[in-house]
C-alpha cells in the first residue's frame, strides 16, 4: 500500500500510461508525497466536490478489524490516485480523469476504546457538547471512521467513493454520506468562495504553511509518537434557510455577518483584510459592525484558536420544488477542545446568524499521520 503500485490485473497497456499522463495534469493526492507526513485533503487547495462517508465498525468489533479497514482503504486509494483500480468494470477511464483527486481519513472517539488502542487518543477527540442551537437529525451523527474525498471533477469522486465503498464492504457499514459543492476559488481568492447566503467565506483563514502550522498539524511527543502529523476534523452539517434569508435586504444580511456582500470587507474598511474595528461608530453612535455577528463573535478570543475551515455548500434537491440547503462546515486544528469548541461555544451563546442555520449534524475525527513508504495508514497508532 502507498507505493503508487497500478493494480496487477491491467494488462492493457495504454490505460496506465494515459492514468499517469493525467495524473501529471491534476496530480492526485492519497498521502501528500513528501516532506512532513501529512494527509492530503486538509492544507491543499480543496477540489470544487467533495464526498464525506461516516462508517461504522461492527459492534463487537476488535483491533483488527480496525486494521483490516485501514489496510483497505490504504490500498484503494492509493490505486485511485495512481490511476488503477481494483474495480475491472468500472476500471481506467474515470480514474484517467479524476481532477486531482485527495483522500482523507479519520478515527472517530469509539475507535479508541478498542482492547488495544485505549490510552491512545489525545483528550480532545471527543464530540463537541451539545450546544443549545442544535438540532440533530438522524443520521448525520458521530461515526467510527470518516473518508473525505475531494476534487475538481465530480465523476472522479464518485468514482473514488464507490470504489472504497466496495472495498470496506464487510468490514465497515456505511451511516451517512455528504456530498459538497461549491464554485472554486479564482487563485487570488485564496479558498474564498461563495456560500448559498453569497457570502465570501473562508477568508480569515490560519497561516498553515508558516507560522501557525501548529494551529492544525500536531506535533510528535515522547509518550504519544504518533501524535506527529495528526490533525483533528470537525464536521458539521448546518441547514441554511436560503428562502427566509433571500428576503432580508442586503444591509440586513451584512449585519449578520459583518462583512461586505460584494468583497468581503469588514463594514468598518473597503477591501477584504482591511482591519476589523469594533469601536467605530456611526452619527447615531451604534457600533458599525454589530457585536452579536457571526465575524466578532467568531473571530480568536485568544492567540492559537484560530481553526482552519474548508467548507463545502449541501443542497438536496426534492421532487416538490423546494430543497434542504446549507453548509457541510469542515474544520481542522490541532486541538478541537482547546480551538474550535470555544468558538462553536460563543457561537452558539449568540451569533445573528443563528436565526437562519441550524446545526443538524457533527463529528469528531483524528487524522492519522500519513504512512511511511510500505506501511499503512494508521499503522503507527493501531501498532504502537
Ligand atoms: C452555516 C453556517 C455558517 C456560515 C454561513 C458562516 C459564514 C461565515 C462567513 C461569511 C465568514 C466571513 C468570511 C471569512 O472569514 O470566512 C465567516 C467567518 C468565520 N466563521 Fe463562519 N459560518 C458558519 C458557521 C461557522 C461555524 C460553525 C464556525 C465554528 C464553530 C465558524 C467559524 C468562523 C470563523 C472562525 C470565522 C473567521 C472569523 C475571523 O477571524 O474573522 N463559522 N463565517
Amino acid at each position: 500500500p502507498g507505493s503508487g503500485a497500478v493494480g496487477s490485473g491491467s494488462s492493457s497497456a495504454s490505460a496506465p500510461q494515459g492514468a499517469r499522463a493525467s495524473a501529471s495534469a491534476h496530480p492526485a493526492r492519497w498521502h501528500v508525497p513528501s516532506g512532513a507526513p501529512r494527509q492530503s485533503g486538509v492544507t491543499t487547495q480543496p477540489g470544487t466536490h467533495a464526498h464525506w462517508i461516516g462508517l461504522d465498525l461492527a459492534r463487537d468489533a476488535m483491533k483488527d478489524d480496525l486494521r483490516r479497514a485501514l489496510v483497505v482503504v490504504d490500498d484503494t486509494a492509493s490505486r485511485f490516485v495512481a490511476g488503477s483500480t481494483p474495480l475491472p468494470d468500472v476500471a481506467h477511464e474515470l480514474a484517467f480523469d479524476a481532477g486531482g483527486v485527495a483522500i482523507a481519513v479519520g478515527l472517530g472517539p469509539r475507535v479508541f476504546t478498542l482492547r488495544g488502542m485505549r490510552a491512545k487518543a489525545p483528550s480532545w477527540l471527543a464530540p463537541i457538547p451539545t450546544m443549545p442551537i442544535d438540532r440533530f437529525e438522524k443520521p448525520w451523527d458521530q461515526t467510527d471512521l470518516v473518508i473525505q474525498i475531494d476534487a475538481a471533477n465530480p465523476v472522479g469522486v464518485s468514482h473514488a467513493a464507490t470504489q472504497l465503498f466496495s472495498a470496506l464492504k464487510g468490514i465497515a457499514t456505511p451511516r451517512w454520506q455528504q456530498r459538497g459543492f461549491h464554485a472554486g476559488a479564482r487563485p487570488s481568492d485564496a479558498g474564498v468562495t461563495r456560500n448559498l447566503f453569497g457570502q465570501l467565506d473562508g477568508q480569515e483563514q490560519p497561516n498553515v504553511d508558516g507560522n501557525e502550522a501548529d494551529r492544525v498539524w500536531n506535533a510528535a511527543t515522547t509518550a504519544a509518537p504518533w501524535m506527529e502529523g495528526v490533525t483533528g476534523m470537525v464536521i458539521r452539517r448546518i441547514r441554511m434557510d436560503v428562502d427566509v434569508w433571500q428576503t432580508l435586504d442586503r444591509a440586513s444580511q451584512e449585519n449578520a455577518i459583518g462583512r461586505r456582500l460584494t468583497n468581503g470587507a469588514p463594514l468598518t474598511g473597503a477591501s477584504p483584510h482591511d482591519p476589523i474595528d469594533l469601536e467605530k461608530t456611526d452619527e447615531l453612535g451604534l457600533s458599525v459592525i454589530n457585536p452579536a455577528a457571526h465575524v466578532p463573535r467568531a473571530r480568536p478570543a485568544k492567540t492559537g484558536e484560530r481553526i482552519l475551515r474548508r467548507p463545502y455548500n449541501y443542497e438536496d434537491a426534492r421532487a416538490d420544488g423546494t430543497s434542504d440547503r446549507g453548509l457541510i462546515f469542515v474544520a481542522f486544528c490541532a486541538d478541537v477542545a482547546a480551538q474550535f469548541v470555544p468558538i462553536q461555544r460563543r457561537l452558539a451563546e449568540a451569533d445573528l446568524l443563528n436565526t437562519w442555520t441550524t446545526p443538524i449534524g457533527s463529528g469528531v475525527y483524528l487524522l492519522p499521520s500519513a504512512p511511511r513508504p510500505g506501511r499503512y495508514l494508521g499503522q503507527n497508532i493501531v501498532e504502537a
